[in-house]
């Protein structure tokens, strides 16, 4: 893992280990089939009617038009209760398996943050990190969009992103001299970089990556699935982000130091 990159390209490759990508491809193969059902069988996953309960299965269609499941250590219980519920038990199966994901994905993001905790002098990364463990949310998506752009450009919430899955190309990110340029995924590896609650607490010497998802040809057919992981840690919460930076120009943090951070954190 070259943590310089994060300072230097925005984020880091990691090795993809076989026996995690695996997993993931089991557990994405049960959400395109929750993704097949009925509406009203999908429901019984979520918290209908509160848009703010960001719990098991949410449909987003006012920003992208996506349907999008939370699966996080915390909701676990509840989700398996709900999850009874649906006929097939295949649906489901995704729910499941993050149990096991959280913990295959562990040691990634202790070397992780290890590491940042190291180079950028995070003091206590590591340990906030591993006893956050029950708060990383696993987002499973499916775009069905047909526009050109999928994902609105967008920094993420939460501490930093892991990328675990996605069924086709189209993931681009905002380089530092504001290119935008395709993420470098593949099964051998995959990426890591640093959201809004990374550069509140590196003192902004990381900076949180912006990107979005285009549409290609595959995905106006048949819909874009992906898999990735918010990372929280105590410190830092965007309760939403897209009132609070969504009308800011792209990049705008790039060039912040830690103290005008903060100033447009606290706006
Ligand atoms: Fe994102």
């Amino acid at each position: 893992m070259r943590i310089e990159d994060l300072s230097q390209l925005g984020y880091v490759r990691v090795a993809y280990p076989e026996a995690l990508r695996k997993l993931v491809e089991r557990a994405m193969l049960g959400w395109q089939t929750f993704c097949a059902l009925p509406q009203s069988e999908k429901k019984r996953c979520s918290k209908e009617g509160d848009r703010d309960a960001d719990f098991g299965y949410m449909m987003r269609s006012d920003h992208d038009q996506k349907e999008q499941f939370h699966v996080s250590l915390k909701d676990t219980f509840e989700l398996k209760q709900r999850s009874c519920c649906i006929r097939d038990p295949h649906a489901v199966e995704f729910v499941i398996a993050t149990d096991m994901l959280i913990y295959r994905i562990q040691p990634l993001i202790a070397e992780f943050a290890e590491h940042v905790e190291r180079v950028y002098g995070v003091v206590g990364l590591k340990s906030d990190v591993l006893e956050s463990a029950a708060d990383w949310t696993f987002r499973y998506l499916h775009y069905y969009g047909t526009e050109h752009l999928l994902a609105d450009e967008h920094i993420d919430r939460g501490g930093f992103t892991l990328h675990l899955y996605e069924n086709e190309p189209g993931g681009e990110y905002l380089d530092f001299d504001f290119v935008w340029r395709p993420f470098p995924i593949d099964h051998a590896q995959t990426v890591i970089f640093p959201s809004l609650g990374l550069q509140h607490r590196s003192q902004s010497a990381l900076k949180a990556l912006w990107h979005r998802v285009l549409a290609t040809p595959e995905t106006a057919q048949n819909g874009r699935f992906a898999l990735v992981v918010f990372i929280d840690f105590p410190g830092f919460r965007c309760q939403n982000i897209r009132k609070q930076f969504g009308n800011r120009p792209a990049g705008f943090n790039y060039h912040l130091d830690a103290d005008a951070f903060e100033a447009v954190c606290a706006q």
